[in-house]
């Protein structure tokens, strides 16, 4: 029988999102079903509601930021138990194939396997209407549907609303510096864009040791709080070329590392330029479908330099998640400092509307938890 829940589904671009009566299937044997506790806003949702990032099926359920309470467990399911927290992720995964058998879940060759339901589509329904998600979620909703590999659990006394950061926006930016470009102490960084990815990439930055975290937004609040995260030196673009702001902070030599963390073409490319000899670009920000880079191509050989994309912080989640919640609860990992707004359900179009604005780092919208019967 299909439970019925309320979610925000979006239906097109130019429309808001709207809070409606959804049904979501039964278990499969390898899944849980997770009553979602907090559930926070990415700016990759932003990029599907404003039509610069289509998903492959609309109506959609977005929001892909989840932590809860586990309601139920599938019949194969052997390590997860109802009542357990939880910290979702996108990178499902089989533990079978060649990418996971060497220990790099997140390329898993079989995610989109049969048998393994990534899809919302084939789990969430409007009468006839099926209904998508965002890379295999659809957190904007009172329950969700999880593969065993996708729910991490965590310990109960991680505070729900923040661990649920830990499933995007955390484990993109911390994990991007140690797991992708492994920073070692004493290294320089640049991270242009300090939203709530930024801001992960410059704590991450700070965690790994690195010796200068140069910090580059147009935003001076967000500036401002990257100083908190451990920003040793902010670069306003609206004051100047920021190429040039870095090279003059670094004695024109540029950073080790350069982290793109908006999704545009230009930044994209400065991350590149800001490098040192030797150094590289990791590119975090989702560039828009069709837009290409422009790379020089001789300054990338002869100065040795390495250009990398990242998605998820290249994650190996059941070894990180437990690590992120263990870091906040010893207070080095900022989290919250990182929700500047807790939101209902129905407020979720008005905090989208301020991440536009550059206003919010995250806003999480939190439910109730379940009453335990
Ligand atoms: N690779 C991945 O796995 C992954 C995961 C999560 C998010 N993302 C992407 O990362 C990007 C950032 O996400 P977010 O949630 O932190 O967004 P956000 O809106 O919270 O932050 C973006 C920041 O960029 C700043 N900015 C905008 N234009 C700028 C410019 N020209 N120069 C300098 N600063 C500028 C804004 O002021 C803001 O602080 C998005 O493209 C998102 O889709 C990628
Ligand atoms: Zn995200
Ligand atoms: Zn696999």
């Amino acid at each position: 029988m299909p439970t019925e829940i309320k979610a925000a589904v979006f239906r097109q671009v130019g429309e808001p999102l709207s809070v409606e009566t959804v049904e979501l299937d039964d278990l499969a044997p390898d899944e849980v079903r997770v009553s979602v506790v907090g559930s926070g806003l990415c700016h990759s949702d932003l990029h599907v509601i404003d039509g610069s990032l289509p998903v492959p099926h609309l109506p959609a359920i977005l929001g892909h930021e989840v932590a809860g309470i586990v309601l139920e467990v599938g019949a194969h399911v052997q390590d997860i138990n109802v009542g357990d927290h939880v910290v979702a992720g996108i990178t499902t995964h089989c533990d079978s194939c060649p990418g996971c058998a060497s220990g790099r879940t997140w390329l898993c060759e079989q995610r989109f396997a049969p048998g393994i339901r990534t899809d919302p589509l084939t789990k969430l329904r409007s009468g006839d209407t099926l209904i998508g998600g965002i890379g295999g979620m659809s957190g904007f909703a009172e329950q969700v549907i999880l593969h065993r590999s996708a729910a991490v659990v965590i310990d109960p006394s991680m505070p729900l609303d923040r661990a649920a950061l830990i499933g995007c926006a955390v484990v993109t930016g911390v994990g991007t510096v140690i797991n992708a470009a492994r920073v070692r102490p004493g290294d320089t960084c640049a991270v242009i864009g300090c939203g709530g990815v930024g801001l992960n990439v410059v704590q991450g930055a700070q965690l790994a040791g690195a010796g200068r975290i140069i910090a580059v937004d147009l935003s001076s609040p967000k500036l401002e709080l990257a100083t908190r995260f451990g920003a040793t030196d902010i670069v306003n673009p609206a004051d100047g070329d920021p190429i040039e702001a870095v090279m003059s902070l670094t004695g024109g030599r540029g950073v080790d590392y350069a982290f793109e963390a908006i999704g545009l073409k230009s930044t994209s490319e400065q991350a590149l330029a800001m490098t040192k000899p030797g150094g590289g670009a990791y590119l975090i920000g989702v560039v828009s479908p069709g837009v290409d880079l422009e790379v020089p191509g001789l300054e990338l050989v002869l100065d040795n330099k390495s250009l990398c994309g990242v998605r998820m912080g290249s994650s190996n989640m059941a070894n990180d998640f437990p690590y992120f919640v263990e870091l906040y609860q010893q207070g080095r990992l900022m989290l919250d400092e990182l929700v500047s707004e807790r939101i209902t359900l129905a407020e979720v179009n008005d905090g989208y509307e301020k991440m536009q604005a550059g206003e919010q780092a995250r806003s999480v919208v939190v439910f109730e938890p379940p009453t335990r019967s």
